[in-house]
């Protein structure tokens, strides 16, 4: 089926976004807004990101007058009679995309195909307000549209063979790389993204982490292109409270509760980017930032503890090489007792086991000197101000980026990261996407450098194992507990690169 017009419902962010992405790819766009106002909007957006495109040599001015020509505004939904595909980009509300579904069944040809670009709500019920529910799918893109290249096309238990591999074929002439499931919260995206969100913003509401160190620790820590709450305040608070809210209600996990905060800031209009204020403020200055400055000087010498292992080994090395004197012995110790913190294992008992916990701090390299440039600074309850500030200049000194963690498990970087990876894994272990399904998924679609896969394969999957082991102990929440399918992988030793074999996209995927 050629597809050669569509029409965009809905002209905000996405709608926009969309609406640039087939008009680029030569394809008549009809972009259906009823009100005025939003319809300026929208195109303004629309013309801001293709003049960016010119600036940045990406489009001459020549196509960017082509493709803007191809975008027709419309008020109402006649104007998408003739059109080949209709996708809707309206707000998360069940019963608007209900009654728009219903209009577009009315004035589109039967053979048209109706697409959602909903980013959790069921694609079943939508298809479930029209006569023709055969023809209809998710089509759902990822913020900002032009540049994330995933499209999940997302096929009901209703869809009729081979509409999904109309829009798959499509989302390659976009440019794009779909990935094919099935109608389920939150597809493969938003099902791994949102709750690993909702934990940083629940971790920035108890006080475990600053906002910047949250951020940090996803970006220096774990190689992400942007910290969850700067992303938060990308795909907008309210978007991730209505997601969480799916998700919530379909797998019932204490999990995918909304974080209390995320609720109050939406609550208070904090909704964001578009609002202005989200975690963070768009609206003043810099000076908005906590930052997390280095205000001491280093110590010369640090007594340093360790296990003998390759993080004491990795920071003993460190050290020397940046002038530190180390000692080694506990008995007299320094003004900075220095514990060479390696995952799993709590700072705690090797700070009392020093006889001086005011005066010790844990450092954790989570990638190892050799890889990362990122310290956590693990902190115990008894550790002091003035030794964490000592810690921190020696971090500093070091050339490392510090976020500073209090010693539970996981530290920061873990808290993050293990739980996100735990569900990856349980989502293959259900039978939703392959392994090689996710990592394309969070690489094209969330800019991940690499996909939870190649991240549990190279944090290695017994001390992600061991981690959530930890944190079940000491929360004891049943969605942290460790899915089996991890458990065997890291019994048997297997990496699940061996699995992947290759970047595949699954094809089928219906029902
Ligand atoms: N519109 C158009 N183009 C944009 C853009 C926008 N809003 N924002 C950035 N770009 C382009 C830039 O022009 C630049 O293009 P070029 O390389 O051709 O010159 C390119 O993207 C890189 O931009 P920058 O150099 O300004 O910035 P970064 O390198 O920091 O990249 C980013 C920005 C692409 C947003 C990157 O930080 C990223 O990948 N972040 C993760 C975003 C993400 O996870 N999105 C998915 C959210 S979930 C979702 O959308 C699902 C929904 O259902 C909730």
């Amino acid at each position: 089926m050629d597809i050669r017009e569509v029409a965009v419902i809905g002209l905000g962010t996405m709608g926009a976004g969309i609406a640039e992405v087939f008009a680029r790819a030569g394809i008549g766009v009809v972009a259906i807004e009823a009100d005025p106002q939003a319809i300026t909007h929208g195109l303004g957006l629309l013309d801001a990101s293709l003049s960016k495109a010119v600036s940045r040599g990406k489009l001459s001015a020549r196509e960017q007058a082509q493709t803007r020509a191809r975008i027709r505004p419309a008020a109402g939904f006649s104007a998408a009679a003739a059109v080949d595909l209709a996708i809707e980009v309206v707000p998360e509300r069940m019963e608007i995309k209900r009654q728009i579904f219903a209009e577009l069944d009315r004035v589109t040809s039967p053979a048209a195909i109706l697409a959602t670009n909903t980013s959790s709500l069921s694609v079943t019920a939508i298809a479930a307000a029209t006569k023709h529910p055969g023809r209809v799918v998710g089509m759902h893109f990822f913020n900002p549209a032009p540049v994330m290249r995933l499209v999940e096309v997302v096929s009901t238990v209703i869809t009729d063979d081979g509409v999904a591999d109309v829009v798959a074929e499509l989302a390659r002439r976009l440019g794009k790389t779909p990935v094919q499931v099935s109608d389920r919260a939150g597809f493969v995206a938003n099902a791994l993204l949102l709750p690993y969100l909702n934990e940083s913003i629940e971790l920035l509401e108890i006080g475990y982490a600053s906002r910047e160190d949250i951020d940090t620790a996803a970006t220096a820590g774990i190689g992400l292109p942007m910290g969850p709450l700067a992303l938060l305040d990308l795909i907008g608070l309210d978007t991730a409270l209505s997601i969480m809210e799916v998700l919530h209600a379909e797998f019932g996990l204490t999990r995918y509760a909304p974080a209390p905060l995320l609720r109050r800031l939406v609550d208070a209009g904090r909704t964001g980017r578009k609002a202005g204020r989200g975690v963070y403020d768009y609206v003043t200055s810099a000076s908005d930032s906590a930052g997390n400055g280095v205000s001491s000087s280093p110590p010369d010498t640090v007594t340093l503890i360790g296990s003998g292992d390759d993080a004491e080994t990795d920071l003993a090395t460190a050290l020397a090489s940046a002038g530190v004197n180390v000692t080694r012995n506990a008995a007299h110790p320094t003004e900075l007792v220095l514990i060479a913190a390696t995952a799993g294992r709590p700072v705690l008992p090797a700070a009392l086991a020093a006889g001086r916990p005011e005066q010790s701090v844990g450092l954790h390299l989570p990638l190892g000197l050799t890889r990362g440039r990122l310290a956590e600074l693990i902190h115990t309850s008894l550790s002091s101000d003035q030794a964490i500030e000592a810690a921190a200049a020696l971090a500093d000194k070091l050339g490392l980026q510090v976020v500073r963690a209090p010693d539970r498990p996981g530290f920061l970087v873990g808290a993050l990261l293990y739980p996100h990876l735990a569900d990856a894994v349980r989502m293959v272990q259900d039978g939703y996407a392959t392994a090689a399904d996710v990592d394309t998924a969070m690489m094209l679609g969330c800019g991940y450098p690499q996909g939870p896969f190649e991240l549990l394969d190279a944090a290695g999957p017994s001390i992600v194992l061991a981690g959530l082991r930890a944190m079940q102990d000491a929360y004891g929440f049943p969605s942290l507990a460790p899915p089996v399918l991890l458990a065997e992988h890291a019994a048997a030793g297997i990496q699940w690169a061996s699995k992947r074999g290759g970047p595949g996209v699954r094809s089928g995927g219906g029902g």
